[in-house]
C-alpha cells in the first residue's frame, strides 16, 4: 500500500485551501506527508493558469518529478502523479500529451473524487487516462472531509468559488466555474471547527468573495457582511479577514461590518487593476476610477485606520502612456500599503485572448518598472511610520535558535518580527516597532 504523500501548490490562497483538504483526504486514508519528493508514493501537483508563467511552472515541475519517478521505479517504487487545479481544468487531457507519465488529471471542483480515481488507477494499472473535470463545487464541499488533521493560528475558509465578472483578461470563470457559494450554517461549523482546534485568525476566501450570496438559516440569501457579522459572535476568534473582493460588489452590510466589528481587520485588498477609465472599460472591469474612489473613501468613512491593497496590469492592449499615468495617480491617491503587479499575459480562450498587443516588451517592462518603484515607496513609507509606535501582532511562527524568533502579522498585514526569550506562537500583543523594511518590521518589546 502506498504510504506517503507530497503536494506542491501554486496559485492564491484558495488553491492553499484546496491543497489543505487534498491533504485531508489523503490523512483521513491513512497516508503520511513528505517534504522529500524521492518518498513521495503519492506526488500532487496544484497549478495556477493565471499567466503564462505560472502554467510554465506546472511543466518545469512535471520534468523534475518524471525523474524521481523514473528513479523509484527502477527501485520497484510506484509513484501516483496527479495534477490538479487550475491547468488541469484548463487543458484536461492535453497534459497526457506533454506528459503521459501523469496518472490522474482532476480539476479544481472535483477533488472529492480523488479516493475513487485512486482505487481505480490501483485496480486497473495498465489503463492510463484518469481525467475528472467536472464542476461540481456543492459536492466538493459536501464531500471534502470536514475535520482538519493540522491545527493552525490562522486559517483559510473558502465560502465562494468560481465567477461570474469575466473580466476580459481573466481565465478564473474558466478555471473555477460559475460562481458557487456555501451555506451560512455550513461555513461557521467549519469556522467554528478551525476554532476549538486553536485557530485565532480566519480569512475569508472566494474568487469573488463579496459576490457570496449563501443560503442563511431561513433559506434566504445572505451576503458577506451578514455572514461576518454572524461569524464575529463565535467565541475565541480573534481576527477576521476576507479576499478578493471586486470594487462593484461591496454592500451596505459589508461597509457596516467595517464599522461594527473590531475583528475585521482593517486592511482591504481591493485590487483596482488600472487607473484609466478606457481601460477599465475595455477589461470589463464595471466601475471608472473615481467609483473606485468613492468605495475607498467610503470604506475609510466607516474605520479611519483603514488601509489597502490592490493587484495592477500593465500594459494591457490599447494602453498609451496616458492611461498608465492614470494607474500612477490612482496609486497617489489610495497610497497603496501592499500590491501585486504584473505585466498582462494572454490567456487562450479569455476574449482579450485575440486583442492586438500593440505595446513593445521593453515598454511594459519599463512601466512595471516605474510602477513597482512608486508602490516600493508607499509600502516602505507606511512601515516607516511604526518605528517607535505600537502594533498588534498576531503570531503563527516561532522557533527557537539562541532564543525565540517569532513571526506574525499586524492587523494591517505587516509581517513582525521579534527575538526574544519567550514562545510567542499564537498569542497577540502589541508591540514596540524598533526598524522598519520594505515588506517587513522588527520589534523590540511587548508593551
Ligand atoms: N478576483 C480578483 C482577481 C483574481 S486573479 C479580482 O477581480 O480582482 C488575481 C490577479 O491576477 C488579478 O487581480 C490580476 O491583477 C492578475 N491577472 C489575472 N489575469 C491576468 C492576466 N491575464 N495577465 C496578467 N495578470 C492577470
Ligand atoms: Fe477574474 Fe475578473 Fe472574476 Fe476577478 S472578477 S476572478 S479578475 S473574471
Ligand atoms: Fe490561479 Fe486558479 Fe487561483 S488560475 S490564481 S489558482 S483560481
Amino acid at each position: 500500500m502506498f504510504k506517503k504523500f507530497k503536494i506542491k501548490t501554486f496559485g492564491c490562497q484558495m488553491n492553499i485551501y484546496d491543497s489543505q483538504k487534498i491533504s485531508d483526504i489523503f490523512y483521513k486514508i491513512g497516508f503520511k506527508n513528505t517534504l522529500s519528493d524521492e518518498d513521495a508514493d503519492i506526488y500532487v501537483i496544484n497549478t495556477c493558469h493565471i499567466r503564462n508563467k505560472a502554467k510554465q511552472k506546472l511543466y518545469s515541475e512535471l520534468g523534475k518529478i518524471y525523474k524521481i519517478k523514473k528513479n523509484r521505479y527502477e527501485n520497484k517504487k510506484k509513484t501516483i502523479l496527479i495534477v490538479a487545479g487550475c491547468v488541469a481544468q484548463a487543458e484536461g487531457k492535453e497534459i497526457f500529451k506533454r506528459a503521459p507519465y501523469v496518472d490522474i488529471i482532476v480539476g479544481s471542483q472535483s477533488y472529492q473524487k480523488i479516493p475513487k480515481l485512486l482505487k481505480k488507477i490501483n485496480k486497473k494499472a495498465e489503463e492510463k487516462v484518469f481525467v475528472e473535470l467536472d464542476f461540481e463545487p456543492k459536492s466538493k464541499f459536501d464531500e471534502l472531509p470536514k475535520d482538519k488533521f493540522t491545527n493552525e493560528i490562522s486559517s483559510y475558509l473558502t465560502i465562494q468559488e468560481g465567477c461570474n465578472k469575466f473580466c476580459k483578461f481573466c481565465v478564473v470563470p474558466y478555471t473555477r466555474g460559475p460562481e458557487y457559494s456555501r451555506s451560512v450554517e455550513e461555513i461557521v461549523d467549519e469556522a467554528k471547527s478551525l476554532v476549538n482546534k486553536g485557530t485565532k485568525e480566519i480569512i475569508l476566501l472566494g474568487q469573488n468573495v463579496n459576490a457570496y450570496h449563501g443560503l442563511d438559516l431561513n433559506n434566504r440569501n445572505s451576503n458577506l457582511g451578514k455572514l461576518i457579522y454572524t461569524l464575529d459572535k463565535i467565541k475565541g476568534l480573534k481576527r477576521i479577514r476576507y479576499m478578493t473582493p471586486h470594487p462593484k460588489d461591496m454592500h451596505d452590510d459589508l461597509y457596516s461590518a467595517h464599522k461594527d466589528l473590531e475583528k475585521l481587520m482593517p486592511f482591504l485588498h481591493l485590487p483596482v487593476q488600472s487607473g484609466s477609465d478606457k481601460i477599465l472599460k475595455e477589461m470589463n472591469r464595471n466601475y471608472t476610477s473615481n467609483e473606485y474612489l468613492e468605495i475607498i473613501d467610503r470604506v475609510k468613512d466607516c474605520r479611519r485606520d483603514m488601509v489597502f491593497s490592490s493587484d495592477f496590469i500593465v500594459g494591457y492592449p490599447g494602453e498609451t502612456k496616458k492611461d498608465f499615468e492614470n494607474t500612477l495617480d490612482i496609486i497617489d491617491k489610495v497610497k497603496y500599503v501592499q500590491a501585486f503587479s504584473f505585466i498582462y499575459s494572454p490567456r487562450p480562450g479569455t476574449t482579450a485572448f485575440n486583442l492586438k498587443d500593440n505595446i513593445s516588451l521593453d515598454e511594459k517592462k519599463e512601466r512595471l518598472i516605474v510602477l513597482q518603484k512608486k508602490l516600493k515607496f508607499y509600502q516602505e513609507s507606511f512601515n516607516k511610520n511604526f518605528v517607535t509606535k505600537s502594533l498588534e501582532v498576531l503570531f503563527n511562527n516561532s522557533f527557537k535558535e539562541k532564543e525565540y524568533q517569532s513571526l506574525g502579522y499586524s492587523q494591517y498585514m505587516q509581517l513582525v518580527r521579534i527575538n526574544n526569550k519567550i514562545n510567542m506562537h499564537g498569542k497577540i500583543e502589541n508591540l514596540k516597532i524598533k526598524k522598519s523594511f520594505y515588506k517587513s518590521l522588527e520589534a523590540s518589546s511587548v508593551i
